[in-house]
């Protein structure tokens, strides 16, 4: 008890709202006459001030192509763009920093691996397992790739309170299992997914592990190393950097083993009509030029995170979910999708008698944003047995007042429905 308080306390001196909020120039504005509550943050983040100034200082001071220049402007880009791999490295805590490609987000990430160690890797009547939780991202690129190959996919069930059948998925695993892909925090739900624990069980099965961590990077601290992941996915513009820009980590020794996807410059040792080398990794797998800027930027991003602290992040974020249950529990119309006891600071739910998108377009007369639909998870609202859901997810510069401004306006939307 006394621990808790003293961890609460040492909670609220560690984030200073205050000044956050000062660094985010586009909360600062009223929306349909209302002061802006951004609550859309799993669907894409805000940017802070040193983000966008990063974006004005490449283009304005260094903008030049990379890797290949031998004038200052091209030199001064490509350390800019290699310091930002390092700092990705570091992010996550890779081992090697050619194990950190820079793609275009989660999807592009998920396809390459897809189309590259997957078209080398799964043959006919392979399985590929996959969860009830997926993202349309971490399903169709599996889906296309088993169509090709006559491999067969599999699905991890979720209980009740959208958490993963862990049994379920121990029996799932077998000789035939070559691949397990499954996101490290549910953008629909929330639910933290025990992943060090899925990921050891499919490597004792022989199987191949992506995590997709487009939900989790924003929230914790990740070490790709203490998982043991084989692939690790994330995109930028979900940790405050620009939209078109990620990250696929891959260990060494897998990478190093697969075959290129794209080609064209960059990826190329040497070409010739009578054939073609490859590059050494990362760049085997980044042809053409790349989006320098958001590369650059990316790195910017991870710094401003790493400045407050994803620890702290975290314990903000707990709180004011906390708060936001809290509140919205004395509200006897709605009902939450998605209770998971580890869970990340997302609220889906419902209101009686209402459709998910009239409820999020008063929200938004009141100047509230929030997700409505299916969040790309089109089989988990199946297996749910709803058309979708709001959701309302929290990010460290959001408060306990816009909370309530939030309970405020579901007050005001059932009273409108009813
Ligand atoms: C869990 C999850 N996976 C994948 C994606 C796809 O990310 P992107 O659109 O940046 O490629 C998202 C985006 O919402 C997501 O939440």
């Amino acid at each position: 008890m006394g621990m808790e308080r003293k961890s609460t306390i040492e909670r609220k001196l560690t984030i200073d709202i205050k000044k956050i909020r000062s660094e985010f120039p586009i909360l600062h504005q009223e929306v349909n006459g209302k002061p802006l509550v951004y609550f859309d943050n799993a669907a894409t983040s805000q940017k802070p001030i040193q983000v966008i100034k990063a974006i004005d200082d490449y283009y304005g001071r260094y903008n030049a192509n990379i890797h290949r220049g031998v004038h200052h402007l091209s030199q001064v880009a490509t350390d800019a763009y290699e310091k930002a791999r390092r700092t990705s490295q570091k992010f996550i805590n890779a081992e090697h920093e050619h194990e950190v490609l820079f793609t275009a987000g989660t999807t592009d990430s998920i396809n390459l691996v897809a189309q590259t160690w997957g078209r080398k890797n799964i043959q006919k009547g392979d399985e590929i397992i996959l969860t009830q939780l997926e993202h349309h991202s971490n399903i169709v690129p599996w889906q296309m790739l088993a169509e090709e190959k006559g491999a067969i996919i599999k699905v991890v069930d979720i209980n009740e309170a959208g958490e993963l059948d862990m049994e379920g998925y121990k029996s799932l695993l077998c000789n035939a299992t070559k691949l397990v892909a499954f996101n490290h925090i549910s953008n629909a739900l929330g639910t933290l997914n025990p992943v060090k624990e899925m990921t050891a069980l499919a490597h004792n099965a022989g199987a191949t592990v992506l995590i997709d961590g487009a939900q989790s990077v924003p929230h914790m601290k990740v070490d790709v190393q203490e998982l043991d992941a084989d692939f690790y996915t994330f995109s930028a513009h979900k940790i405050c950097g620009p939209t078109g820009v990620g990250v696929l980590y891959g260990k060494e020794a897998l990478l190093e083993k697969m075959p290129p996807w794209r080609g064209g410059g960059e990826m190329i040792k040497t070409v010739s009509f009578s054939g073609t080398t490859y590059n050494e990794l990362p760049f085997k797998f980044e042809a053409g030029t790349p989006h320098i800027e958001g590369g650059i930027v990316m790195g910017v991003a991870m710094d401003y995170l790493n400045q407050i602290g994803l620890e702290n992040i975290a314990a903000y974020e707990a709180e004011l979910l906390e708060y936001g249950v809290q509140k919205m529990a004395e509200l006897e119309y709605i009902d939450f999708i998605g209770t998971a006891k580890e869970k990340a600071s997302v609220i889906s739910f419902n209101m009686k008698g209402a459709h998910p998108f009239d409820v999020g377009t008063i929200l938004d007369k009141l100047g509230i944003a929030v997700r409505t639909g299916h969040h790309c998870c089109q089989p988990l609202m199946e297996r749910l047995g709803i058309p979708g859901t709001v959701r309302a997810s929290f990010a460290f510069y959001n408060t306990k007042e816009e909370i309530d401004a939030l309970v405020s306006g579901l007050e005001r939307a059932h009273k409108m429905f009813s």
